[in-house]
């Protein structure tokens, strides 16, 4: 059987966003059917309208998601209709050689669905980051579907999908902050401000919030910032350094993802301290940096996909901590919306008056 249902179109480079009603296969071997309840407005979805991830329109958009399994292929063993789930981008192989060495974060070979969603006059779909959430329902591999907690509010952990984990994760898994440190995050959007939230809750004792936009600099204080920074009217390098004891941060995190911003994190860490990319640049950026630098300050520069997640291990957990009210997801709900309202969403990321604009279907 076919479903027919309301999704988000990026139809075309640049173009806006359409509502249009889309055909949805039932689940074959592998794949579950997803029964979508909320589905956060995320940058990377204003990349692929952009252009700026790849080619591939029509894109369907949304992949910050939450939602209750509706039908499993035959061969799904370990998920049932009525589960709550989060989708997740990172349904791991097993068999590639990062799995095979034991570091499935950095899987090569993830799952999707292998059946196209398509447009009703069967044009195929790119789902975005394989999941394509903006939809009243969607079809994925069922190894994107990870069970949590049916309690927890589906707007707040269905951000753990994609910018919050990647955000949270940049700082926990990637750059292993810990107790005693000093952390910088250079943008503090969705996925900066869940980096400051990751910082604090690792136990880092400076968490230092640079932003452009004095709200996210208040949000980012609500969530464990210890220190701001207006980078409009400060040399973001020199205001870090000040607040270090002149050495820089330990751990600096560019969640912006451009090369200027890439050069305050590489430079505002400490000697032997580390870099890390979480933010997405576009293919033409280009970073220029004297190599004596790269060597002579030591240290690491990293980039952090999703993170570096494992959603079966982290998800729960952050799902946990988020219940026993240790981890404000709920701050990062900035509003409610219906799914005709994506493309004034993205207005309002581009403005800063959202941490997240999350659709509920
Ligand atoms: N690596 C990953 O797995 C992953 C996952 C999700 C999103 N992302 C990427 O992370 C980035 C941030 O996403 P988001 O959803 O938080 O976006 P957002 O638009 O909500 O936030 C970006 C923030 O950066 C600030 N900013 C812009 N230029 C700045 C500058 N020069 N200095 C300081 N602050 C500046 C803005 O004011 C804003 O607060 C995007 O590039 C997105 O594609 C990466
Ligand atoms: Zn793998
Ligand atoms: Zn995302």
């Amino acid at each position: 059987m076919v479903h027919q249902v309301r999704a988000v179109v990026a139809p075309g480079q640049g173009a806006p966003v359409q509502v249009e009603t889309i055909n949805v296969p039932d689940p074959g071997p592998g794949e579950a059917l997803v029964k979508v309840q909320t589905c956060g407005v995320c940058h990377t979805d204003l990349h692929y309208r952009e252009g700026g991830i790849n080619d591939e329109f029509p894109f369907l958009l949304g992949h910050e998601a939450a939602g209750v399994i509706e039908s499993v292929g035959a061969d799904v063993e370990d998920l049932a209709p009525g589960d709550f789930v989060i989708l997740n981008w990172r349904a791991v192989c097993g068999a590639c050689r990062a799995c095979k060495r034991g570091e499935p974060q950095y899987c090569f070979d993830t799952f999707n669905a292998s059946q196209p969603m398509t447009r009703e006059d069967g044009t195929p779909l790119t789902p975005a980051l394989g999941i394509g959430a903006f939809a009243e329902k969607t079809l994925v591999h069922a190894g994107q579907c990870t069970k949590v907690d049916p309690a927890a509010s589906p707007a707040a952990v269905g951000l753990l999908g994609c910018g919050v984990m990647a955000g949270l994760g940049a700082a926990i898994n990637t750059a292993g902050v810990t107790r005693g440190q000093s952390v910088a995050v250079i943008g503090c959007g969705g996925v900066g401000a869940a980096a400051i939230a990751g910082a604090a809750l690792a136990g880092a004792s400076t968490v230092i919030a640079v932003d452009l936009d004095p709200r996210k600099l208040e949000w980012a204080t609500g969530l464990g910032a210890t220190h701001t920074i207006d980078g409009r009217d400060a040399d973001v390098v020199e205001a870090i350094r000040a607040l270090t004891g002149g050495n820089g941060a330990d751990v600096v995190i560019d969640a912006v993802g451009r090369p200027e911003t890439f050069k305050q994190a590489f430079y505002g860490r400490d000697l032997a301290g580390t870099a890390v990319l979480v933010g997405v640049p576009t293919p033409e950026m280009v970073l220029e940096l004297p190599l004596i630098d790269v060597f002579s300050r030591g240290g690491a520069t990293r980039s952090s996909w999703y993170g570096d997640c494992l959603p079966s291990r982290d998800f729960p957990m952050l799902v946990d901590l988020y219940r026993q009210g240790r981890l404000d997801l709920d701050a990062f709900v900035s509003e409610t919306i219906g799914i005709d309202d994506v493309e004034a969403a993205f207005d309002k990321m581009q403005r800063g008056d959202v941490l997240r604009s999350v659709v509920v279907l």
